[in-house]
This record gives C-alpha cells, structure tokens and sequence, in this order.
C-alpha cells in the first residue's frame, strides 16, 4: 500500500521542539520556539485554544496557573486580558503568543508545523488562518480528540491529520485510514521496531509523544520513527548529526 507521507530518511525526520524548547524557555512563546529554531530544531509543535473573545492563542494546560500563576482558564480571558500575563521558566518570561503572530514569525522559514488542537471548535478558524498564511503543506493538524480530528477533516481536507494516542488499536487505525488521516502519534515509551515496520507498511507516518528524556528519545528513533516532539531539540539535534551527519 502506498504511503499517505513520505518515508524518513535523514531529510524528513522532523525534530519537534515541543511547545518550542520547553526545557530551556517559557512554553509556546516566540521565545521558545525561536531557542528550538537555534538549537536546530526543523519542526514545531504547538497547541491551540481560544480565549473568551475568540482569538487562537498558543497554550498547553486548562489552568493558567502552572506557566502563569494566574487563576482560571484561557477561556475566561479576552485576549487583551491574557496579555497582561507572563509565561515563566526560571527567570526567562514572555507573552501568551497567538496562532496568527507564530504563523507571521514563521511561515516563511523550512520548518513543518505540529498544531496541536486542545479544545473541539477551533478547527474552521485554526485552518482559515493556515490558508491565509499559505503553509497548508507544513502543517500536520493533531489531537488526542479522534472526533476533533473529523470535524478538521471536514473543515480542511487539505490538511494532514496526526492522532495523538496512548493505545493504537487496529480499529482505529482503520477509522484513520478510511478518513485520510496519514500519521500516528503513540506515546514513545509504547513504541517497538516491529510496531514502526507494521506501521509504515500500513502507510502511516510514524511521530513519537511523550518523549522525557534522552533514553526515550534514543529507543524511539532505534525504533525506526519518522519524527518526535522533544523539549531539549538540541539533544536530538546532536543525535541526528552523529547518527546522519550534518546536512550538505
Ligand atoms: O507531541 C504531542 C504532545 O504535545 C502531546 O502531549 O500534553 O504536550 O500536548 P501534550
Ligand atoms: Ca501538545
């Protein structure tokens, strides 16, 4: 069976700095995802939700309170209000970054684009401003919502879709087949080689999740993944260079 997406060689693994270099750097702020770009990173992941006033804003949790130490949810902020907020990690801080200001800051650069949806009901306007931007072909749209995903592949059958999942069942890998959704995203310490052959035979790109430190990331990529998300790029950056070499 053909391939939805192409297979990995050392030109189209994608190293994901995970909500930017979240190690390093405030999470899904300009800042982190510039320190994943300098740290080599070829691909970004990010998560969308959308505050009290409609606008989609880059941000990972339900609460404000761990990366802000403000109270209540994005949804209970208008954009203006959320601006007055920092994001923090050690004594690095920044702002909550929109979808529309990282699509401006990078649409330009080599980079493929992990958008993550948080929260159902985004996905018209999510694929309006990926259109607007032109960068439908370095998206890959994910989420662990399967219905999520549905409602994106109504909305933009253009874009490629990526499951965000714990369990890979065959049964849902033939849901995903059936609705054009080409790559599977299984946590990282789930992963075996067999798995990855299996996977790529059904056609399916192969990108990790949950990747906490260098010996997941190490048994993933043995495991003969396509990608990952990684909060230390740079980590994986030096791996690809040894295992790869460095791009002419
Ligand atoms: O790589 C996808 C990953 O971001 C999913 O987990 O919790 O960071 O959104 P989470
Ligand atoms: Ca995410």
């Amino acid at each position: 069976m053909a391939n939805l997406y192409p297979m990995p060689d050392y030109r189209s693994f994608i190293n994901y700095a995970h909500r930017g270099a979240s190690e390093y750097a405030p999470e899904n702020t300009l800042l982190s995802f510039y320190t994943g770009i300098l740290m080599g990173a070829n691909g970004i992941e990010t998560d969308v939700q959308r505050t009290k006033d409609g606008i989609l804003v880059l941000f990972h949790d339900g609460s404000l309170t761990r990366v802000t130490g403000e109270e209540g949810a994005v949804a209970d902020y208008t954009y203006e209000e959320l601006r007055r907020f920092s994001v923090k990690r050690g004594h690095l801080s920044d702002k909550i970054c929109t979808l529309e200001a990282f699509l401006q800051n990078f649409c330009h650069r080599d980079l493929t684009f992990a958008i993550e949806l948080k929260s159902a009901g985004v996905e018209e306007d999510t694929a309006a401003l990926i259109r607007r931007y032109g960068v439908e072909e370095k998206v890959v749209i994910t989420s662990f919502g399967f219905q999520n995903l549905c409602a994106m592949r109504k909305a933009a059958p253009e874009l490629k879709c990526g499951f965000l999942t714990s369990t890979v069942t065959d049964e849902r890998l033939a849901e995903m087949k059936e609705l054009g959704i080409g790559e599977i995203c299984p946590k990282a310490t789930e992963i075996t080689a067999a798995d990855t052959v299996r996977w790529h035979e059904m056609g399916f790109n192969v990108r990790a999740w949950g990747v906490a430190n260098t010996e997941i990331m190490l048994s993933a990529c043995e495991a003969g993944v396509d990608g990952m998300t990684v909060n230390f790029p740079d980590k994986l950056t030096a791996y690809i260079a040894e295992k790869w070499g460095t791009k002419a």
